[in-house]
């Protein structure tokens, strides 16, 4: 079993639930080795039969080949990837550096199609495996400032029914195209910030081992398109029943519970370069709203206090 972005997030919880649940041989994929050695640890021992690191950037093609061949060098085969690595920006389009804006979609989109490229063809020789990419309801819907997101995601989940058209004449191939909701994970405090307000999940936020839970029942019955989230359809539905209705809320409602109302400083976040030191299963949302709550109520409070202000 293959993970990418496994030192943080779903992908460590992935890989903890899978050595802890199934004992598997398990490979762990980040640019960041430190996070990526203690994950390996508490795999092997929580009952991973292996837990091999491999710091990589999924821009690096040659980096995917060498751990591919030295996989099935040493355990014959791969079963299963699941590619959970990403990276986000917050910002207006305009207010978003070119380079930030760009790696944002390299690493989503081609770091996903480097990893197909480097995995399919092993799968095909041997009719065998699953590759699972991790796309979000972002990829069905539009939301304000998040361009470079958005349109990787949309992009993730063309290139994943590509490869779904693509591998139909192996029917041991499975691609398994996942659209995620809000999940607590360090990737909004580890986003590019160009908003000056940070981004948080909106509710419904699942936790990123509820999420693992869904993601080992998809890698034992892969079926191509799977939903985790309980407001994706209605926001899919929205999106493209009422486009009109859905544009004119999407702005406020996104401004109020997607992000705060602390400022935050400029930062290419972990964009360009990993910030080890913020990975962790969880971001320390919860299920969202409690931050949502105590930004209406200081609102509140503070316009009870300029009209008293003005009295
Ligand atoms: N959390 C959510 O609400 C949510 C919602 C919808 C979809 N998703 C998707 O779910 C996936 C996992 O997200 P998460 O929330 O678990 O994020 P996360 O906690 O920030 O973890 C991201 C992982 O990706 C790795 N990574 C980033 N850039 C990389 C690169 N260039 N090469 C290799 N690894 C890289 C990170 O490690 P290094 O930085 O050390 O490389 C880290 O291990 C992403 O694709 C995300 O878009 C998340």
């Amino acid at each position: 079993m293959l993970v990418t972005g496994a030192s943080s997030g779903i992908g460590r919880a992935l890989c903890l639930r899978l050595a802890a649940e199934r004992g598997d041989h398990l490979v762990l994929l980040a640019r960041a080795p430190g996070p990526l050695d203690e994950v390996a640890d508490r795999c092997r021992a929580a009952g991973a039969a292996s837990a091999e690191v491999c710091p990589a950037d999924v821009l690096d093609q040659a980096a995917l080949e060498r751990a591919v061949g030295a996989t099935v060098a040493r355990l014959g085969g791969i079963d299963a990837v699941v590619h959970s690595a990403g990276v986000v920006a917050y910002g207006r389009f305009d207010q978003v550096p070119a380079e930030v804006w760009n790696r944002v979609l390299e690493t989503n989109v081609l770091g996903a199609a480097n990893l197909a490229r480097a995995v399919l063809p092993e799968m095909r020789a041997r009719d065998s495996g699953t590759l699972v990419l991790l796309g979000s309801v972002i990829g069905q819907i539009a939301v304000p400032n998040m361009s470079a997101y958005m349109v990787s995601k949309w992009a993730l989940h063309a290139l994943g029914r590509e490869l779904q058209l693509d591998n139909r004449d192996r029917s041991g191939v499975r691609v398994s195209m996942v659209a995620l909701g809000s999940v607590d994970t360090p990737i909004y405090a580890q986003a590019a910030n160009y908003l000056g307000r940070q981004g948080r999940p909106p509710p419904p936020v699942y936790s990123a081992d509820r999420v693992a839970r869904r993601l080992v029942g998809v890698l034992d019955h892969p079926s191509k398109r799977v939903n985790i989230g309980v407001a994706n359809r209605a926001m899919r539905l929205g999106f493209s029943l009422t486009p009109g209705l859905f544009d004119a809320l999407v702005g406020p409602l996104f401004g109020t519970v997607a992000s705060g109302r602390a400022t935050a400083p400029e930062t290419t976040g972990n964009v360009l370069q990993p910030q080890p030191e913020l990975e962790d299963v969880a971001g320390g949302h919860g299920y969202g709203v409690r931050a949502i709550a105590t930004d209406l109520a200081t609102g509140a409070l503070s316009g009870v206090q300029r009209v008293l202000g003005r009295g």
